[in-house]
């Protein structure tokens, strides 16, 4: 790589956050990045909304217990009792830190999808033998959505411009039919706003059904508790919490969980087989056969434990100030529009999709990593319903800040659309297999990366698209 560098610190100017600080340390924060021109710059991770980056103490934590490791639950070897016993204390890490109830479990799946899939298999039916029905709104992340759909017991019920206009539908939707379960975001992965969670859980609970929150964007930006809102169930990513190690969490009331169906059949999930009958284990055995991610949970409990140290107050201040001069940033800049699900929608986290008039999403995400060193997120964010309800079926852009962002980042990202929306790029950039790419891209791979080219990031973006999350397709 170059060793040339830009310097991107400047002095701050009056309604900046040039001079915001991260809030903890994370393993990449000073990792740099070629430029299409030569020089290299400090990435500026603005993507941690799909994977955030490790915390830095979450990194220390694995290499401490990494030389521990070794098989787990059925081991008697010493080192097979210390991981055992570790991965029994992260599950108890973990679920304190979403407020778990003293009777509710925490199961250690690998990201929110698989837990809310496990959960979709445990709603009880109905007294007719009917799948129990579940209540989602149009907004979901598919990982929210489709587990629901595809029981055939949901109701999709499409959300309103305003928050109170939602609350009132799903209240009537409530009243209408009988609900086991309303399941809903904690925090839109496309806006970062969200309902008022007491309000869902009163709603819920006065009409008999229970509630299921998609943590995944709200538990790493929000300090979150089952006991204290009262919501029944809480599903979010390890990757998303800064614990980027493959595990994830689903926690919550215990019944549903003890006696659902196995999310998957295998060892460790069971308590005696035979050929011709298999008695199941309770949770959260029950939905963790085969052998578990010692290694994740330990990360996961860690970055939990890290940010259980960290002031709420602050730690949604820091978010809110990114976030609001992101708004205000990219709004004022012509043709840049800033999207929202709920335009009174209060406290949302640092999640923030616009678009660029005239511009390909993926064109502006290519620029912006070429030219500038920012990873953004480009395409329809595994939500189609909301896009395409938004008049947004090409896709947006999507800038988002957690506790590793520092306020520079955020500068760079409006001085660079800036830049774009009033002289274009300077590089050339092509469509190749369903991805904008610069034309000859002259950066190198990282040293010691062992790739000899970004050839498969190609290939990447054209699995994105067929896997659901890219913009919509020409032919529709
Ligand atoms: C709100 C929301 N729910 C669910 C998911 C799915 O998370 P995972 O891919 O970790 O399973 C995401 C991921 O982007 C998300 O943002």
């Amino acid at each position: 790589m170059s060793a040339q560098t830009i310097d991107t610190t400047c002095p701050s100017a009056p309604g900046t956050v040039q001079d915001v600080a991260p809030v903890l340390p994370v393993a990449s924060g000073d990792t740099f990045v070629p430029l299409v021109d030569g020089t290299s710059v400090r990435y500026a991770n603005l993507d941690v909304a799909a994977s955030a980056p490790a915390l830095a103490s979450v990194a220390a934590r694995v290499s401490e217990v990494l030389p521990l490791y070794a098989s787990v639950h059925r081991g008697a070897g010493y080192l097979s009792q210390v991981s055992t016993a570790l991965y029994e204390a992260s599950r108890q890490s973990i679920g304190a830190f979403v407020g778990a109830r003293a009777d509710d479990v925490t199961i250690v799946t690998r990201n929110t999808t698989d837990s809310l899939n496990l959960l979709a298999g445990c709603v009880p039916a109905q007294a007719d033998g009917t799948p129990g029905r579940v209540l989602v709104l149009d907004v979901e992340h598919h990982a929210n959505f489709l587990p629901w759909q595809r029981t055939g017991a949901a109701t999709v019920l499409t959300g309103g411009a305003t928050v109170a206009a939602t609350l009132d539908a799903i209240e009537g939707e409530l009243a209408r039919t009988p609900y086991a379960l309303l399941a809903v975001t904690g925090a839109s992965n496309v806006t970062g706003e969200s309902l008022p969670v007491a309000d869902l859980v009163r709603l819920a609970h006065d009409a008999g059904a229970r509630v299921l929150l998609d943590g995944a964007q709200l538990v790493p930006h929000r300090r979150f508790s089952l006991e204290a809102t009262g919501v029944d169930y809480v599903a979010f990513s390890g990757h998303k919490t800064y614990a980027p190690f493959g595990a994830g969490a689903l926690v919550g009331r215990r019944d549903w969980l003890d006696t659902g169906t196995p999310f998957l059949a295998g060892g460790g999930a069971v308590r005696n087989v035979r050929v011709d009958a298999t008695t199941w284990h309770p949770a959260p055995a029950r939905h963790e056969a085969g052998s578990p991610n010692v290694i994740g949970a330990v990360a996961l409990a860690a970055a939990c434990e890290a940010l259980a140290t960290v002031d709420p107050a602050s730690l949604a201040e820091h978010e809110a100030t990114l976030r609001a001069r992101l708004v205000d940033g990219l709004d004022a800049l012509e043709g840049v529009h800033v999207v929202h699900a709920w335009d009174d929608a209060t406290d949302p986290v640092g999640v923030v999709t616009f678009v660029v008039e005239d511009h390909d999403p993926g064109l502006v995400a290519a620029y912006l990593s070429a030219e500038h060193g920012i990873g953004v997120r480009d395409g329809r964010f595994c939500a189609h319903p909301l896009l395409s309800r938004l008049g947004l079926d090409g896709g947006a852009i999507r800038a988002s800040v957690g506790v590793g962002t520092a306020g520079e980042e955020v500068e760079r990202l409006i001085g660079a659309l800036a830049s774009f929306v009033a002289d274009g790029p300077r590089a050339q950039y092509a469509i190749v297999e369903n991805l904008w790419t610069v034309v000859d891209d002259p950066r190198p791979v990282p040293a010691g990366s062992g790739l000899s080219g970004l050839f498969a990031t190609a290939a990447a973006g054209f699995i994105a698209e067929s896997a659901g999350c890219g913009p919509l397709p020409a032919d529709g």
